[in-house]
């Protein structure tokens, strides 16, 4: 894998690791992670039995045009939706629609918005009402996982490190990480080089560098880590129908570490650990 000045590379995936080492890239990622992050937030109040996800996606698409971004999803290979909402078994890619949300549902909301051309991706679990407690276990040590790969990104460090971060702790924590998914490249390019696996070895894979920016977004399953993705072409399920969760932040390495550009700027990080 070779790196590249994201200044002077086209803005489509070229297989080439993009560094975009500058103030503005990092300004105009913070700017576009706040709107989705804001959308969150704004999701927290709506979330709750009766509503449907095809609701939940309009409320999104409105926030998002309120503060001048777009949806990124729309269009994006033939989705039409703002929001993916992966319900219960449902892993991720899940169609807003005419479900409506029962007590005892848990949820992942993931929106991403473009804004002055710089993408925000990032996703969230919610309970509707109160949630069993081994889904609040699951979710807990979902998003545990999520800081646990952040906690590793920092120059020098390699994506292996971000995958064994994840995966050792998910694992000892008797849960599954599903394989057919993963984080990526993120900047001007939605869906960029390289692929961030959420399992591995310490020190494989590429090595991290300033001005890399990328999404983390674990899923978790309760059972095995197999899946199937629905005849509609999108909605990726667990293959035994336990219970998954995700977390999605996505942040830029700095000098030393790395920025966050996704976190709630209400304190929201964690809806689904907020009481029903
Ligand atoms: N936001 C998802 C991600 O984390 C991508 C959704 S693609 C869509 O990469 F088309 F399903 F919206
Ligand atoms: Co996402
Ligand atoms: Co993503």
């Amino acid at each position: 894998m070779s790196y590249v000045q994201a200044v002077e590379a086209p803005e489509r995936n070229i297989g080439q690791i993009k560094l975009y080492d500058s103030a503005e890239a990092f300004a105009g990622m913070r700017a576009a992670g706040k709107i989705a992050a804001g959308c969150l937030d704004m999701l927290v109040a709506e979330v709750r039995e009766g509503v449907t996800t095809g609701r939940i996606d309009d409320l999104s698409r409105q926030y998002l045009f309120d503060h001048g971004a777009l949806p990124a999803c729309v269009f994006y290979r033939g989705y039409r939706h703002t929001v993916c909402t992966s319900i219960n078994h449902v892993v991720c890619h899940g169609i807003p629609g005419e479900r409506v949300l029962r007590g005892g549902d848990v949820l992942n909301i993931d929106v991403t918005c473009v804004f002055d051309g710089w993408h925000g991706d990032t996703s969230r679990m919610y309970a509707v009402g109160e949630a069993p407690r081994k889904a609040q276990r699951l979710m807990d040590i979902t998003y545990e996982a999520l800081m646990r790969g952040i906690a590793a990104v920092k120059p020098g460090a390699t994506v292996g490190d971000i995958g064994h971060a994840i995966q050792s702790y998910a694992e000892a924590e008797r849960t599954s990480v599903v394989r057919e998914f993963c984080g990526h490249g993120l900047g001007r390019v939605f869906h960029d080089a390289p692929n961030i696996l959420h399992f591995g070895k310490p020190g494989q894979l590429e090595e991290l560098k300033p001005g890399m920016m990328f999404t983390i977004e674990p899923m978790l399953n309760l059972g095995s880590p197999a899946v199937k993705v629905l005849n509609d072409g999108w909605t990726a399920v667990t293959k035994d129908k336990s219970l998954s969760a995700q977390y999605e932040h996505s942040v830029g390495v700095t000098a030393d570490s790395c920025e966050i550009f996704t976190k709630s700027p209400a304190g929201l990080d964690q809806p689904h650990a907020l009481a029903g």
